[in-house]
């Protein structure tokens, strides 16, 4: 991988806050560049200095497994000084509010601030408010851009292509960023995207999205070449959306007869972290055409690519 001063710009924007601001050809960039961090990643010396001297902030405000510390490895193995903010143990606790607390950090000049907030819009206050560059980790139900695209990342490493591949996005689409994302790029890129769950976990107009809108999972998954999995997003539900789980398993669980219905070489996604046993069977989960955990190792590589990418337009203001 080439290092040093005129790489090409990748993004228009300062910031990423969502893939709604994302065009064709920019997130045909991402990925390509994130196809050459994942090589690197299967190396030994896969340590770069292509960050060296940017200082990089994880804020997570929600809990994060596979964000967190794909981001925290991303900005290592590109040679940032990365630190983890513990919002647990911060003056957060002592009711300090979001902006105060990006303010204190913006006083001691970070160049990248990756922030995962319960709030849709979270990130784009920061942005407006801070002098780094921002990376939106998931903001309440609106966006998480870097799922969105490490998800396309691994379509495309077992599909050749985002285009005319048809994704069948299953659960709990109302209160998931990551659908929505999902939805947003993958419709961009050319994708036939079709949504399916009970009716209450559906998003009001949810045909205005440019999807299939299905409400049985056996026709929704009728020679699909993708089914993503979603989790059943328990705490952003403020009332009965569904009846019981055994229920929700017998309708709207991914079992080895439903999954028949899919393409024979379709591929099984599931952003994590799953409820086995709930939306997903564990044999699926943990079986041959399951690629979630290549999902976790694309993770590094799209965040490696996004905060190169923001990294480049900084050094090319810096520059100006
Ligand atoms: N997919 C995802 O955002 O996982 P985490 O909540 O573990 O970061």
């Amino acid at each position: 991988m080439a290092e040093g001063a005129g790489k090409p710009r990748i993004l228009k924007g300062r910031h990423l806050l969502g893939v709604a601001e994302l065009s064709i050809d920019e997130i045909t960039a991402l990925l390509d560049l994130a196809e050459e961090y994942a090589s690197l990643a299967r190396r030994r010396d896969r340590k770069l200095n292509t960050l060296r001297g940017h200082t990089h902030i994880n804020l997570f405000f929600e809990p994060s497994t596979r964000t967190q510390s794909s981001f925290e490895l991303a900005g290592k193995r590109l040679g940032a000084d990365v630190m983890n903010m513990s919002v647990k143990t911060s003056s957060v606790t002592k009711g300090e509010t979001l902006l105060d607390t990006a303010q204190t950090l913006n006083a001691m000049r970070p160049d990248l601030l990756v922030i995962r907030h319960q709030h849709s819009g979270a990130a784009e206050l920061l942005a407006q408010k801070m002098s780094c560059a921002v990376i939106n980790a998931g903001d309440g139900w609106h966006e998480h851009p870097t799922q969105a695209l490490l998800d396309a990342l691994t379509i495309r490493r077992h599909r050749g292509k985002l285009e005319n591949v048809t994704v069948t996005i299953c659960g709990d689409i109302r209160h998931s960023r990551v659908a929505r994302s999902n939805i947003l790029l993958l419709t961009r890129m050319g994708a036939r995207v079709r949504i399916v769950g009970p009716g209450p976990l559906l998003p009001p107009n949810a045909e205005r999205l440019g999807v299939e809108v299905y409400h049985r999972m056996e026709p929704a998954l009728e020679g699909a070449d993708v089914v993503m999995m979603l989790r059943l997003q328990k705490e952003r539900m403020d009332g009965a959306y569904i009846p019981s789980e055994r229920e929700y398993y017998r309708f709207w669980g991914l079992n080895e007869e439903r999954l028949k219905l899919a393409k024979e070489n379709a591929i099984v996604m599931h952003p994590g972290p799953m409820n086995r046993g709930l939306e997903i069977d564990s044999s699926i989960a943990d079986g041959p055409r399951s690629v979630i955990r290549e999902q976790v190792e694309m993770g590094v590589a799209v965040r490696m690519a996004v905060l190169d990418a923001l990294a480049r337009n900084l050094e090319t203001e810096a520059a100006a």
